[in-house]
């Protein structure tokens, strides 16, 4: 896709992070835009500053993880423009701490926002793309934690290696029926976003009822140090990201010094052997240990 002027772009998790400054690209580069997001005072925000500078903006307030507010956003986008050319899956959440200490609304609530939102996402929007017959592109917002195995963050790590085979067994399906829809997933290393502070949209009825273990304390600092240090801004991914959908990337990877770390994981496999220890995130504090 090369042609974004007057197209429509539709963006999960648009009020922060990612997302916004795939909203902000989008404006710049003439698009239209159907911004989405469960947290409605941020996303508000976002569409009168763009509104202001002369975008069409519908936002609508939707979760992800529920099947019919990604129907309905699909139904928007179509009322309000006539279809989408351009969707980011791109809303995320995370939490830490051991894989067995991980409550089951934990897995719930992080399986149900990374992977299950963009099962939706593909869902109802797929269909449309087809049958509009016009070039259109999907970004899939993986994560690092989609390539390789880092420790404490079972349930992300579940959920981002599931939007990475989502999005390689997507392509594939794509081209056996030859259809002019190209793929990004993107697996950024940390970056200085919202992220680290996704909590602050867990739904009541997902929200645990125990205190956070000492790994999951640990991995919340961790995590809040290893974003707050990352070397590439958000501004700096819709750049990359925008570059790699002209370009029809598949994989991209922005933090390229994490290539060696696939790699070894790769080489693990191919050599039937166990996974080799993994460094703490960017130096910082390890996990607790037992
Ligand atoms: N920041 C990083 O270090 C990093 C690294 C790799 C991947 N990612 C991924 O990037 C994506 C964007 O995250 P970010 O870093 O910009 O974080 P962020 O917290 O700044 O933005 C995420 C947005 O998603 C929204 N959201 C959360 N739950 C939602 C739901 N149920 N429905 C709709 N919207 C919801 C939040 O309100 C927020 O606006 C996520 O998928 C995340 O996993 C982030």
């Amino acid at each position: 896709m090369k042609e974004f002027k007057g197209r429509v772009a539709v963006i999960t998790g648009a009020a922060s992070g990612f997302g916004r400054e795939f909203a902000r690209t989008a404006a710049h580069l003439g698009m239209r835009l159907v911004l989405a997001d469960v947290e409605p005072g941020a996303l508000e925000t976002v569409a009168q500053e763009l509104r202001g500078q002369g975008t069409d903006v519908v936002a609508e307030c939707v979760d992800v993880s529920v099947d019919a507010d990604m129907a309905r956003l699909a139904h928007r986008s179509r009322e309000a423009f006539g279809g989408t050319q351009l969707l980011f899956n791109n809303a995320g959440v995370a939490c830490g701490g051991y894989a067995w200490e991980h409550s089951e609304a934990d897995w719930r609530w992080v399986l149900g926002v990374n992977l299950w939102g963009v099962v939706h996402g593909i869902r109802h929007f797929v269909p449309m793309m087809l049958e509009q017959r016009d070039t259109c592109h999907i970004v899939n917002t993986a994560s690092a934690a989609g390539l390789v195995s880092t420790p404490s963050m079972a349930a992300y790590n579940v959920s981002k290696h599931g939007v990475v085979t989502l999005s390689e067994t997507l392509y594939q399906d794509l081209h056996a029926v030859g259809a002019d829809i190209g793929i990004t997933v993107l697996c950024p290393a940390f970056v200085d976003t919202g992220i680290a502070h996704s909590a602050r949209n867990r739904p009541q009825a997902l929200r645990n009822t125990t205190h956070a273990t000492p790994s999951m304390r640990a991995m919340q600092q961790a995590t809040e140090h290893a974003t707050a240090a990352g070397r590439l801004s958000a501004a700096d991914i819709a750049r990359l990201t925008f570059d790699a959908i002209r370009a029809q990337v598949f994989y991209l990877i922005p933090h390229t010094n994490l290539l060696p770390a696939v790699e070894a994981r790769l080489q693990d496999i191919l050599a039937i052997r166990s996974p080799g220890p993994f460094p703490s995130p960017q130096g910082h504090a390890p996990a607790h240990q037992p």
